[in-house]
């Protein structure tokens, strides 16, 4: 049999493999919703406008609506050979009120109706990303402003650099994240004009009123250009880049709660909550979740990817090709949101080790900086001069295996005579870090003035 909405021109229905790689209903079936809100809109500008009868518009909107409960308590059945969400809706739609469903499609194509619902979509997923974003901001904020003053060390290379604070180490993830709230916004900003009216590619001859339909959307006008509304996706490409640089954000913290949780590093430890055993090896407790939110960012900068390449060479307008945005970007959306609650649960639950921390802090001549900042604020000398005595200093400590605060203050004084007995303040971590006030700087009292920043900015 032939397909029963554009069949007439067929005289026997596809191939059974042809049926399977056209179908989209297997996962646009999350387009339902959005896809019902649409068509609400569309009757009602058709009625308004005088294209269809208002009565005709009424049983349809209403069809519609029973559609949404069934599809809502789990009632209705999906078919394959029916193709995508589209055309389930509209088939239902006719069993529910006759033939003048088939009005419903005057002045559209799926070819907008599909640009609209997944822009609807796309709309939706950013708006709860970013209240999972701020909720994540939050509990890095608190642990901030609990760990203002705490030392650790800070690293270069994954070599002990220079001590910072916890704290300070928090906030840098806040400001990311920020930066990623900002990116999908923007995103979001773009994404909002109207597709519909657009029909197939070349707009319609119908008196269509498409500033209505995209008010009643929520869109900020009606896209200006038919043949581009329907055949661009940077909307979704925009999203999938910020979601890509996200979820490395997101690995990287994870990568750091990994290497914070080994024996060998011991900073913290994860709860019973975010941690798992294994099963051969009674001792092991592993940071699956970190390990995970690591490793999802390779789907997620994989779907980008992907949408990129299945984009660059299509002509416009509408090509098939173009149903390949979905899956992966269901995929990926949805992976960056269960990681982000993953982090903010693991952020919450994870106990840091400070003595190990601050002793970390104070190995690898961490306060080296420190001491070639003395010479040159206290004796005058060259910051050039300086870094090479400090260097000399950390060659002799080096030697006797101990750290520059075990160092007398005559061998001191036999690299360079004028150094006094004050110098011994800035080699402890503590001093260190209480230095460092410039604007940004890891001091505990900048530490402590951006964390509450950030968790007034928050509650807004
Ligand atoms: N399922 C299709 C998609 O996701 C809907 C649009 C179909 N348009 C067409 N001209 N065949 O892209």
């Amino acid at each position: 049999m032939s397909n029963k909405m554009w069949g007439g021109r067929f005289a026997s229905g596809p191939d059974a493999i042809m049926e399977e790689i056209n179908a989209s209903i297997g996962f646009d079936f999350r387009l339902a919703r959005h896809d019902i809100e649409g068509s609400k809109a569309h009757a009602a500008m058709l009625a308004q406008t005088g294209i269809l009868e208002p009565l005709d518009a009424q049983a349809i909107i209403r069809g519609l609506d029973e559609i949404l409960r069934e599809i809502e308590a789990g009632t209705f059945k999906f078919s394959r050979a029916l193709e995508d969400i589209h055309m389930n809706i509209e088939a239902r739609l006719t069993e529910l009120i006759g033939p003048v469903a088939g009005r419903l499609h005057t002045a559209r194509s799926r070819n907008d109706q599909v640009a609209l619902d997944f822009r609807l979509w796309i709309r939706e997923a950013i708006d709860a990303l970013d209240e999972q974003l701020r909720d994540l901001q939050t509990a890095l904020a608190e642990k901030a402003l609990a760990h203002a003053a705490s030392v650790m060390p800070g690293f270069t290379h994954l070599q002990p650099a220079q001590p910072v604070t916890l704290g300070h180490h928090f906030l840098a993830y806040v400001e990311m994240f920020s930066r990623d709230r900002s990116r999908l916004r923007d995103a979001r900003t773009r994404l909002n004009e109207s597709p519909l009216g657009a029909a197939a590619l070349a707009g319609t001859s119908f008196p269509v009123d498409r500033t209505m339909t995209a008010k009643a959307l929520g869109f900020d006008r009606p896209a200006a250009n038919s043949l581009d509304s329907v055949a661009d996706r940077d909307f979704v490409l925009e999203t999938l880049s910020a979601a890509a640089i996200c979820a490395v954000h997101l690995s990287r913290l994870a990568e750091e709660i990994v290497l914070w949780a080994t024996p060998q590093f011991g900073f913290a430890s994860l709860s019973d909550k975010f941690s798992t055993g294994s099963s051969i090896m009674p001792q092991k407790r592993n940071p699956d979740a970190a390990e995970l939110i690591r490793g999802k960012a390779g789907r997620i900068i994989g779907a980008l990817n992907a949408l990129l390449i299945v984009m660059k060479g299509l002509p416009l307008a509408y090509s098939k090709d173009l149903q390949e945005d979905k899956e992966g970007t269901f995929d990926a959306l949805h992976s960056l949101s269960l990681c982000l609650a993953a982090m903010t649960g693991m952020v919450a639950d994870l106990t840091p080790d400070l003595k190990r921390m601050k002793a970390a802090a104070g190995l690898g001549y961490a306060t080296a900086t420190d001491l070639a900042d003395w010479l040159v604020l206290t004796l005058k000398l060259p910051f050039r001069e300086a870094h090479h005595i400090t260097g000399r200093l950390v060659a002799i400590a080096a030697a006797q295996k101990k750290g520059l605060e075990k160092l007398s203050l005559a061998e001191m004084q036999a690299v360079e005579p004028r150094i006094s007995q004050d110098v011994f303040a800035v080699l402890g971590v503590e001093n260190s870090v209480r230095s460092r006030t410039s604007f940004g700087g890891t001091a505990p009292r900048n530490v402590r003035i951006q964390a509450k920043l950030w968790l007034k900015r928050q509650k807004k």
